[in-house]
């Protein structure tokens, strides 16, 4: 378990995160970063694609609450990763290995931060119990 790299997935609104910094830039130093216009923007299909694909967490970093530029984006993800979470744990799933984060950072400083932080709980879990399809 010791050389397990955990594959982190990492939604950002562009609204709350980064929209002063230079993406390319940011991109560059972080492994599978995307962009979004709108937490909102997120559903279970996203993330559950990130896992089929290989990930073993999905970070979605929001605006904070009350701040969501179309309206309610923000807290219908919260609701919908709240969900999510409900059913990855009846799958046997950790359900932290999705996290939301509602804030703001202009520059995008703290991005790999919490990227770096999540990747380290990740890293503690392991891999994802990945159940073969049935097709
Ligand atoms: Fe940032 Fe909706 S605009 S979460």
């Amino acid at each position: 378990m010791s050389n397990f790299e955990p594959k982190l997935v990492c939604f950002s609104c562009r609204f709350g995160w980064g929209y002063l910094a230079d993406e390319d830039a940011l991109a560059s130093q972080i492994d599978n970063w995307i962009p979004i216009i709108c937490s909102g923007k997120i559903d279970a299909t996203h993330i559950m694609d990130a896992f089929r694909q290989g990930a073993d967490g999905v970070l979605i970093l929001g605006c904070p609450e009350g701040d969501c530029h179309f309206q309610d984006g923000n807290f219908e993800t919260r609701k919908r990763v709240y969900l999510l979470q409900k059913v990855l744990a009846s799958c046997g799933i950790e359900p932290e290995r999705v996290r939301l984060e509602l804030s703001v950072d202009p520059e995008g400083k703290t991005i790999a931060e919490r990227v770096k932080s999540m990747n380290e709980s990740i890293k503690r879990m392991g891999p994802v119990k990945r159940v073969p399809s049935a097709a």
